[in-house]
């Protein structure tokens, strides 16, 4: 499983941003909305593209465009403070949405709402969630896509833990991750360290 720490000034300080208590909601989520045009920026680095001929008002020559758009994925709730910028950097996405919520004392994710494609069959797919904790809440959204079919899976993550990583690697799911940090460790609460808190009650409050 590829795994590629965004290492990058401008990206360091919105995550630094976020990860400082003493920030606000409305300044946690602009600082998200800009760290998410970064990520996503690196993440279709590769993607292929499809060529066609223009005109420039002096020339003809080559536009690019992005050969399949992915259909991206925010995770409620925190995803969705990435859909948008997301969304703005690849209009022509589609986007579905899978919603859970991590039971605070078992830390398993409880499914809450599912609207994806039938089939994903061919069409690369993006997931968005700051957060990658022990990693379940990652690994039951992919297999929903897999079961779909999709066989192209990036996750897209503001940072991550290690154990996270670690089962994701060893769930032989298809996918890579991209992240602007890989943490040092869970706490026993299952939170990262050092990391940001709750994505989800730093954006939108505490459920
Ligand atoms: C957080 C976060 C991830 C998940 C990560 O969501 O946004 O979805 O936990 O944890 P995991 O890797 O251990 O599964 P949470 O369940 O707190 O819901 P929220 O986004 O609604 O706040």
């Amino acid at each position: 499983m590829d795994v590629h720490v965004v290492d990058h000034p401008l990206a360091k300080a919105r995550l630094s941003t976020m990860r400082d208590a003493r920030t606000d909601s409305a300044a946690f989520r602009a600082a998200l909305h800009e760290l998410t045009v970064m990520l996503v920026y690196e993440a279709t680095r590769d993607f292929p593209v499809r060529t066609e001929r223009i005109h420039t008002p002096v020339a003809l020559t080559d536009a690019y465009r992005l050969a399949t758009p992915p259909l991206l994925v925010p995770v409620l709730r925190a995803g969705l403070g990435m859909a948008d910028q997301a969304h703005k950097l690849i209009p022509d996405a589609r986007m579905g949405f899978v919603g859970l919520a991590r039971d605070e004392e078992t830390l398993q994710p409880t499914p809450y709402m599912e609207s994806l494609p039938d089939s994903l069959a061919d069409q690369p797919v993006m997931v968005l969630d700051p957060m990658l904790a022990t990693g379940g809440s990652m690994e039951f959204t992919i297999r929903l896509l897999v079961e779909r079919g999709a066989t192209d899976v990036t996750a897209v993550c503001a940072l991550a833990a290690p154990e996270g990583i670690e089962l994701l690697r060893e769930s032989g799911l298809p996918l890579r991750v991209v992240t602007a940090s890989i943490d040092e460790r869970l706490n026993d609460s299952g939170f990262i360290v050092p990391g940001l808190g709750d994505a989800g009650d730093r954006q939108y409050g505490a459920r």
